[in-house]
């Protein structure tokens, strides 16, 4: 019998599934008009009650966080969901929006209902021109339905939705790096407190949000609470989007409640390639400690992932065979951090810029074994010390590399260059061969 549970990908394969008719076939909008009909707290509640937790990585209760938004304080409040998505193996906030932008657009809706939001804005990875296209017919469908602007379903509530195109920084899927950016400033994290809910976007209550998150919430309002929390674990509830990709035979996003494992998700994605064996992966994108094949019975939940040592993330899985050069890997990773790097704290700043280098060295064999020692040094200087958490995602991949595959890095020295490039490794025989 099949684990996966499609719900947001389940009309994914029909050709209008992005269009506002295609979505309304599948019951889309309804659960916006049950919503506007209920109390907002009432809204609110459902959510907490759902156990629903954010898809954005750090897996915050979505409803607690609402909860937080002060009521009657006669301010504005605000909704702004993070559809900014560039970690590196994280995809699946744009096929989302792709095959179903509408989704977003109702639980847009509700959830600024339910924070007593009238302006809510959607933050876009820039780069991606093509979701922006798409995302921005779903909206100017939805003003055209009377679901946005003034007085939705003459119900007297009004919001409007923006849609901000970001630069292409990762940093500003950091929420207030975001709210900066937005607010038309450079994309750096801010000093915490305030939190957004009290003083986010223009320093009015704010909820930030990821995608999935929002995109969750009407099939809750629709199927409720206790649907939605009898699937997945007794912590993390619901169903979610897990992104196989790498060195499998069928990648892409497979909807299943949170617990499934790696080895039952390959099951479904037809194995690793073929006439391979799994090396390493991350459980939820590059920032995360990476895994073996010893973990392939882990439950994928906040918890289990946690307690062996890594982190859910994302839930994008990257999968790598023993073709692959863990160092390189972690390299590569690394490099990407350090052009990412906002620059505003030293340990981060410095620090991918030192890691880099002594990665480059090992990876060409230059070096000794201390250098194990002083990446690990300043992976400690980063992680817990950096002003916000891409210095610890910079410094995750090190750190749990190096554990498990202590090894590999000393054959680089050893070989005087990769051991998985023929080129060096031939250099490396026939040196040996005529010594
Ligand atoms: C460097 C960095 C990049 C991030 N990028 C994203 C992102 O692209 N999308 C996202 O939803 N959250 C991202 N986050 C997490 C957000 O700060 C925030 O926790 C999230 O948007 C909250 O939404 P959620 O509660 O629905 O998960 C990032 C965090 C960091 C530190
Ligand atoms: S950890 Fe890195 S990205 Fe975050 S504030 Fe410091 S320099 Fe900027």
């Amino acid at each position: 019998m099949s684990k996966l549970t499609p719900v947001l990908s389940a009309h994914w394969d029909e050709r209008d599934s992005h269009t506002l008719a295609g979505y309304q076939r599948h019951g889309g909008y309804n659960a916006m008009k049950k919503a506007l009909a209920m109390d907002p707290d009432a809204v609110i509640q459902m959510v907490k009650d759902s156990g629903l937790r954010g898809r954005g990585g750090a897996g915050f209760p979505t409803g607690n966080k609402w909860g937080f938004i002060p009521q009657g304080d006669n301010k504005d409040h605000y909704l702004v969901v993070n559809a900014d998505e560039s970690e590196p193996g994280t995809c699946k906030d744009t096929p989302l929006l792709m095959a179903n932008p509408h989704v977003l657009v109702e639980g847009v809706i509700i959830s600024s209902y339910a924070i007593r939001a009238k302006h809510a804005f959607i933050y876009i990875r820039g780069e991606v021109t093509h979701v922006t296209r798409r995302m921005l017919q779903a909206i100017e469908d939805a003003y055209k339905a009377g679901f946005l602007g003034k007085n939705i379903l003459g119900k007297g509530f009004d919001l409007e939705l923006t849609l901000h195109i970001g630069a292409g920084a990762y940093i500003c899927g950091e929420e207030t790096a975001l709210l900066d950016s937005l607010e038309g400033f450079r994309g750096q994290p801010r000093l915490r407190p305030p939190f957004p809910a009290i003083a986010g976007l223009y320093a009015r209550p704010t909820v930030v949000n990821n995608v999935e998150s929002i995109a969750s919430v009407p099939a809750i309002i629709d199927k409720g609470a206790e649907w939605f929390a009898s699937l997945g674990t007794e912590k993390s509830k619901g169903f979610t989007l897990f992104s196989l990709s790498g060195h499998v035979n069928n990648p892409g996003q497979f909807e299943a409640p949170l617990g499934i494992t790696l080895r039952e998700l390959l099951e479904l994605a037809g194995g690793v390639r073929t006439g391979h064996r799994l090396k390493f992966w991350t459980p939820g994108g590059s920032s995360t400690p990476i895994f073996t094949d010893a973990h392939l019975d882990t439950p994928l939940d906040y918890e289990s992932v946690s307690a062996a040592g890594s982190m859910l993330g994302t839930k994008a899985l990257q999968i790598f065979d023993e073709t692959t050069c863990v160092l390189r890997a972690v390299l590569r990773w690394t490099e990407f951090y350090k052009h990412e790097s906002c620059g505003k704290c030293t340990p981060c700043r410095e620090g991918t810029w030192w890691l880099v280098q002594i990665l480059r060295d090992l990876e060409n064999g230059k070096g000794s074994e201390a250098d194990l020692a002083k990446l690990l040094d300043i992976c400690d200087n980063l992680l817990g010390r950096s002003f916000c958490a891409l210095g610890d995602g910079a410094a995750s991949p090190i750190m749990s590399s190096i554990m498990y595959f202590r090894d590999e890095y000393i054959a680089h020295l050893t070989n005087g260059g990769c051991p998985f490039d023929p080129v060096a490794s031939t250099l490396f025989a026939s040196s040996k061969a005529g010594a």
